[in-house]
């Protein structure tokens, strides 16, 4: 199939319905990593088929490890325990996926053989100093591209627990140190400046390794055995964010998200859009594998501007794209601080928002570390997602609002995180069709 290269979007009307939005893409990649290493089989049910996450099962197929896909959804990791990856000739292709390559490093680096990770062309700009240092400060031998992929992985490096801080507060960075810490001598503890997601932490005891942690920290012993189990993947927060704040700015919207992930470390978009006025309510919840999950009802509310508390950054550090969007359609201004991480992530995503949200009619004024958006009326118009995922999602959303067709190039690498956005899109009412 040929890869869409834009869409044409809106001017929408109400958007109604039922939505399942796929998989999460955090606890895919995860899942397949430790079932990887584990002793035994994992089933994985509700597993996320984008293009990231099918990604890092190929990468461990290549390592050896046999993974089955009986349907879609669903994978079958024959584990080969913490020692039993075999090296491969040809470097690793983690393609758009930050999230693969941060935490393949840190489980690469405890490995007896040498790997090479590479990715895209977005993925080879991203900083990778950022996990190479703290690994170095466990013992790892990792060489780079001045700080960014292509990453060569020195196997045979005899690791050492220890205390890390983390200056960023980052779950992939905490995420590779623990699963280096896997294969150190001793304890490896890691501490984050501010709480991130810890998935790592709940699914490494799930399959029964010995890691402990409290919000700001996790503990790991080294040489522990991982014991395959089932894991239940929720539906991605990040993926219903997109329908959440379409269906609470389109008028006379009324629409259900069935059982999305409600992790606290998530959820940051929820509580913003509620201070800004959304009308968002949590039905059936549940706890599934875990984590806890919950409908979502979603109708069309006014919202107001309002100054985003810093403390709730990293809670929705992937849906900056589609809050910028809520704050242009808000009365008043909206302001971010504390954001830098935005500028580092597929693509500088508060230049790159800033500068759609202008061609559409927008004011935005940048800061380095965030912006502050002017509500007010969108319009047609040419923007670029420039390769990134949320950023198409994020303007398809702003064009059900604007009074005339907005046209959005580079969007094929919606794919990465959420195949099917477009027909999903198209279901509950969104004008949207290919370029
Ligand atoms: C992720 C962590 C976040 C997030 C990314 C997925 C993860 O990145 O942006 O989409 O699965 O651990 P950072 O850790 O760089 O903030």
């Amino acid at each position: 199939m040929t890869p869409v290269a834009g869409w044409i979007a809106g001017p929408g009307s109400a958007l109604q319905g039922e939505v399942i939005v796929p998989g999460d893409k955090s606890v895919s990649h995860r899942a397949i990593m430790l079932g990887a290493i584990a002793e035994g089989v994992t089933r994985i049910v509700g597993f996320l088929e984008g293009e990231d996450t099918r990604a890092t099962a190929a990468i461990f197929r290549q390592l050896g490890v046999h993974i089955e896909a009986p349907s879609d959804g669903v994978r079958i990791v024959h584990g080969v325990g913490l020692h039993g990856l075999q090296a491969s000739q040809e470097p690793l292709d983690c393609g758009n996926a930050g999230t693969a390559m941060r935490l393949l490093t840190g489980l690469l680096a405890g490995q007896a053989f040498d790997s090479t990770l590479v990715g895209d062309a977005s993925l080879s700009q991203r900083p990778m100093r950022r996990v190479i240092d703290p690994l170095a400060a466990l013992g790892a031998h990792i060489d780079s591209n001045d700080g960014r992929a292509p990453l060569r992985i020195h196997g045979d490096q005899p690791l050492r627990g220890s205390h890390i801080d983390l200056v960023v507060a980052s779950a992939q960075l905490k995420s590779a140190v623990l699963l280096a810490g896997l294969y150190a001598d001793g304890e490896t503890r890691v501490s984050e400046s501010h709480p991130t997601r810890d998935y790592t932490e709940r699914m490494l005891t799930a399959f029964g390794a010995p890691c402990e942690f409290a919000p700001g920290v996790a503990t790991i012993r080294g040489d522990a055995t991982l014991h395959g189990t089932e894991v239940h993947v929720p539906a991605d927060f990040s993926s219903a964010a997109f329908f959440l704040a379409a269906a609470t700015l389109v008028p006379g919207s009324d629409l259900v998200l069935r059982q999305v992930g409600m992790n606290p470390r998530r959820t940051g978009l929820l509580h913003v859009l509620r201070m800004m006025g959304a009308n968002i309510v949590e039905e059936t919840a549940s706890v599934q594998g875990g984590e806890p999950v919950c409908d979502l009802r979603v109708r069309h509310a006014p919202l107001h501007g309002i100054e985003v508390p810093v403390e709730l950054v990293p809670d929705m550090i992937d849906e900056f794209p589609v809050l910028f969007v809520a704050a242009a359609c808000a009365q008043g201004t909206t302001s971010v601080r504390g954001a830098a991480e935005l500028r580092v992530k597929e693509s500088d995503r508060i230049a790159v928002m800033a500068a759609g949200l202008r061609t559409l009619g927008i004011r935005v004024d940048e800061t380095p570390d965030g912006a502050t958006i002017h509500g007010g009326k969108l319009h047609g118009g040419a923007v670029e997602s420039h390769g990134d995922h949320r950023i198409a999602m994020a303007f398809a959303v702003a064009a059900q609002l604007a009074d005339g067709e907005v046209s959005i190039g580079d969007v094929a690498n919606v794919a990465t995180s959420f195949p099917g956005f477009d027909d999903l899109a198209r279901d509950t009412g969104f004008a949207l069709r290919d370029a």
